[in-house]
């Protein structure tokens, strides 16, 4: 097989079309973890904890937005999900959360979202799961 055809093949086939789904998931495990971390009475793991928080759940967040969301958008002909709305609505309250210091408070108020959110992600019927099954087994347009 030519380098061309399996150049060809890698973009028309992913290996493993079902990984993104089960990372994303597991960042939601690794997230809340995270939550339970600060909201112990370790005071030096939580600001370092913060920042990694803080980090992680906007780029998280990026990826479902700009990638898992479009693209299942665009191969559910141009349909968003069902839940897409109500994600994007939570997404825009978590990043805003992100921006205040880490008080009792404001992490209460993170995991509430989370709590509810997530398990729309991830859990039976989630849109990840939608997701896997619009984007993970169709082939990948090749142009040209
Ligand atoms: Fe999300
Ligand atoms: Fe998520």
């Amino acid at each position: 097989m030519s380098t061309r055809t399996n150049s060809v093949k890698a973009a028309s086939a992913p290996e493993h079309p079902h990984r993104i789904y089960e990372v994303m998931a597991a960042e939601h495990l690794r997230l809340d973890g995270s939550l339970d971390l600060m909201q112990s009475r370790k005071r030096n793991a939580n600001v370092e904890t913060y920042q990694i928080f803080r980090e992680t759940l906007p780029r998280h967040i990026r990826i479902e937005e700009r990638i898992l969301l479009q693209m299942a958008q665009e191969r559910n002909d141009g349909k968003p999900l069902a839940l897409a709305a109500k994600l994007r609505l939570d997404h825009g309250e978590l990043a805003a959360m992100t921006m205040l210091p880490p008080t009792p408070k404001a992490l209460a108020a993170v995991r509430t979202v989370l709590k509810v959110h997530n398990p729309l992600e991830d859990g039976p019927g989630g849109a990840l799961r939608a997701m896997r099954r619009t984007c993970g087994h169709r082939p990948t347009r090749v142009s040209g």
